[in-house]
């Protein structure tokens, strides 16, 4: 029976070929594109070994098609605090039915993508796994799970896939590349360049101009940074992110060093090198933000049963364990539950500082070989003590002209220009959320699209807080703006945000939703994101005579279909 599954190589296609029972079904729940970067390249490595092999977004997936499946690879990332990306809700729903159906001719493998710093580290891959295994699918190869740097692991598991199939199908990729077949292993690329600039590998970006954006007297101070990508062989694309390593503040450090009544000049081993003991938090430790993750590793170190016990519940319940993270840095745990733990083991258990990503402001055609990013100093006071945002503040304080910072470039396909130019495509871009559509108009302009865009935009007041105004000028007078709104939320008496403007222009927004345009919002996620998209569904509820549950259908579909896409934070 087995060896009607087995010819697979191209030699066998040729020949016999294979019933739809044998194809590969590669399918992808992303959502800022890692996902669908790997699986792509299984997809093409499979391809090129022979095997029939379909790549599928989940987006686009029907979970009915599910029990079709013979061989099912899922690589599928997780969302904030353990959810499923918004590409991979449907799937994730469908299989969590109680009604879902047995899979018993299934075999299936599940790359997990995650974020450490999150106590649900790769939960929908693990609900993926463990549902499949449910249903009565058969494990391929165990689960497995890679963090924020996945590249690696991804790498391992692509080929410990293409190695489990090989030896399932019972094909060798020596037999097949010893047919000379041109696509069998030709995975090796014509011409590498020397250095691959990479999260782990960065490029030594040199500052070339950094620009105060807002006016004297604003509350916020927002920068225009254009650094040096020249000589990097590094580039990217419109809706793109740039990552920054950045350093703890010297400050927030040895205070931090102080309240412990540690010793900063201690030696700390990390990885082989030792650190001092501030030299260590700065470079290394993730102080700024804290995770459910870095809470529970704490938990033990508590001195009093009651605090513990709080901490617990908040752990207990993600809910409350959001909002508890929110704003809260590793000084403030110290100082909320007093602990016996040294600097040593506090070491070992807080997360690593990672990179910090940003929108990219700026098209690469409009500036070849410089990256350009929009930063606002994110700066609070809780605890009676000064929260500021680790990146934005190096930003803000120690990036100066002709100074340098370790970059590298992040994908983002889930926040692209439409392929076609000509169609339209409406902008929503408050504070900060600006970044992206300065790319994204810089673009058009260079690209001739003739399709029309349109820009709301939105900060505290007009004369001091208006970013890029006089390039948003000149673009309404070129006609790559086709038209700007904008909604100064502190001028008047009540508050006036850029759903509001929508709310105003709701008919022309409708007609030019109904007349295929785009839809992208950036900028807080928090509450931001969700009004604006619940203006959309009201308009179109109004506008196209829709109940609410229809236009949220409606709206649900531009998601599904990439004509909404969001960049939120
Ligand atoms: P506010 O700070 O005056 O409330 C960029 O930060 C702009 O987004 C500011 O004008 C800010 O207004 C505004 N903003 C705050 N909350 C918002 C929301 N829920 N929806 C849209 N804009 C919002």
């Amino acid at each position: 029976q087995l060896i009607n599954r087995i010819p697979v190589t191209h030699e066998s296609l040729t020949t016999e070929p294979l019933s739809s029972q044998d194809s590969i079904t590669v399918l992808f729940g992303s959502k800022s594109g890692n996902s669908k970067k790997v699986a792509k390249n299984l997809h093409d490595k499979l391809i090129a070994r022979g095997f029939t092999a379909v790549l599928q977004d989940m987006n686009q997936y029907q979970g009915a098609r599910l029990k079709d499946e013979k061989w099912l690879l899922v690589i599928v990332s997780t969302h904030g605090e353990g959810d499923p990306p918004p590409a991979a809700e449907d799937l994730h729903a469908f299989i969590n039915n109680r009604k879902a159906p047995q899979l018993k001719d299934t075999r299936f493998a599940v790359l997990a993508l995650g974020d450490k710093s999150y106590a649900s580290y790769c939960q929908t891959g693990r609900d993926f796994d463990s549902r499949l295994g449910t249903l009565q699918a058969t494990r391929l190869l165990d689960r497995v799970e890679a963090d924020v740097d996945f590249e690696e692991t991804a790498e391992v598991w692509t080929d410990a896939v293409l190695s489990k199939l090989q030896e399932t199908f019972g094909t060798s990729t020596d037999k097949a590349a010893s047919n000379g077949h041109p696509s069998v292993n030709g995975t090796i690329p014509a011409a590498k360049p020397a250095v691959q600039y990479t999260r782990k590998n960065p490029f030594k970006a040199t500052v070339l101009e950094k620009i105060k954006l807002n006016g004297r007297g604003s509350a916020k101070e927002t920068y225009h940074l254009e650094l040096s990508l020249e000589e990097s062989g590094l580039s990217y694309q419109p809706g793109d992110t740039v990552g920054l390593w950045v350093e703890n503040e010297a400050s927030f450090v040895e205070g931090l060093i102080r309240f412990k009544k540690w010793d900063a000049a201690a030696t700390i081993v990390f990885k082989d090198t030792p650190y001092t003991l501030t030299d260590f938090f700065k470079q290394k430790a993730e102080l700024t933000t804290i995770s459910g993750s870095f809470l529970t590793a704490y938990l033990p170190y508590i001195n009093d049963p009651a605090d513990a016990h709080a901490l617990k519940n908040i752990l207990n319940d993600k809910q409350s364990l959001s909002s508890f993270v929110y704003g809260r840095d590793v000084w403030d745990i110290l100082q909320q539950f007093p602990a016996n733990i040294s600097a040593d083991q506090l070491a070992n258990i807080v997360l690593q500082l990672q990179p910090r990503l940003y929108s990219i402001s700026s098209s690469f055609q409009a500036h070849p070989d410089e990256v350009h990013i929009t930063v606002s100093r994110v700066e609070y006071e809780t605890n009676r003590r000064k929260h500021r945002g680790v990146a934005s503040n190096f930003i803000s304080d120690r990036l100066e002209i002709g100074t340098q910072v370790p970059v590298f470039i992040e994908t983002n396909e889930s926040f692209r220009l439409p392929e076609n130019g000509d169609t339209g495509v409406i902008m929503v871009g408050p504070g900060t959320g600006i970044a992206p559509f300065r790319a994204f108009v810089e673009e058009r302009a260079e690209t001739s699209a003739s399709g029309n865009t349109w820009l709301f935009f939105g900060d505290q007041h007009f004369t001091t807080d208006f970013l890029y105004q006089t390039e948003w000028q000149r673009f309404l007078k070129q006609g790559a703006l086709t038209r700007m709104n904008t909604a100064f939320s502190r001028d008047g008496k009540e508050k006036l945000y850029v759903q509001h403007r929508m709310q105003q222009h709701a008919a022309e927004l409708y007609e030019w939703i109904q007349g295929g345009s785009h839809f992208y919002v950036c900028g807080d996620a928090k509450r931001m994101a969700k009004d604006v998209k619940q203006t959309l569904i009201n308009i179109v509820s109004e506008q196209g005579r829709l109940s609410q549950e229809e236009a949220t259908e409606y709206v649900k579909q531009l998601v599904k279909t990439g004509r909404y896409q969001e960049d939120v934070y």
